[in-house]
């Protein structure tokens, strides 16, 4: 899989896919993620990529002209298979939305900032819009690194058996089972007994009553 990620500001991405399972995935080969300065792709010798919104009122808005030029000597390298912008009235990212995404070969990542792009991307150049929650961040920046993550993880070799996605909350539609460790008494806080118990069949009955519960819980609407 390759991941492109359009952004003004492409040393805020540079931590998330530089340590651990992400950076592990890249040196593997499993994934490559660019990222991209839109400022490259400026025509003017500021290299601004955004204005003053038409019509007026407070905040910049991302110009089209960056944002098609950088998108356009993408597409002349290869095919994609979805564009995405990261945006908070986009789609709202779940499990299956990602699922999805990792089965896929090319993505586009764009991110928005200041007060979002000029319309005509939005109408024009990307396929899909995402958001990561209902609230806004600054940039979207994190949005797309988090969607990044979800995908990747999932992605045949990334993970080794013992982070397996398969035991992952929400991927069965439940919240995952509570884990413990050693010590198996801890203040007087003890670990259940039935996980010290040697039963296998005992202990899977467990953890998916477990599950049921914390999903009843926490999350009756995932039921
Ligand atoms: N950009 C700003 N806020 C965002 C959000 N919640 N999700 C995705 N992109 C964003």
């Amino acid at each position: 899989m390759r991941i492109d990620i359009i952004t003004c500001l492409p040393r805020l991405l540079e931590s998330p896919f530089g340590d651990s399972i992400l950076k592990r995935a890249q040196e593997k080969n499993l994934v490559t993620v660019k990222v991209h300065d839109l400022r490259e792709y400026s025509t003017n010798k500021h290299r601004t990529t955004d204005d003053y919104a038409f019509g007026g009122g407070a905040g910049m808005v991302m110009m089209i002209e960056p944002i098609d030029r950088c998108i356009s000597a993408l597409k002349a390298e290869r095919n994609y298979d979805e564009i995405i912008y990261m945006s908070p009235d986009g789609e709202l990212l779940s499990q299956s939305i990602a699922n999805q995404l990792s089965l896929k070969q090319n993505l586009i990542l764009l991110c928005g900032h200041y007060k979002g792009v000029d319309e005509r991307v939005r109408q024009h150049l990307v396929t899909r819009e995402i958001s990561i929650g209902d609230y806004v961040l600054s940039g979207g920046e994190l949005a797309a690194a988090v969607l990044a993550d979800s995908v990747i993880r999932l992605l045949p070799g990334v993970l080794n058996d013992e982070t397996s996605a398969l035991s992952d909350s929400f991927q069965d539609g439940l919240i995952a089972p509570p884990v413990y460790t050693r010590p198996a008494e801890y203040k007087g806080w003890n670990v259940p007994e039935v996980l010290l118990s040697g039963h296998q069949a005992k202990i899977e009955e467990w953890k998916q009553e477990q599950s049921l519960k914390r999903t009843q819980e926490r999350r009756p609407d995932l039921l």
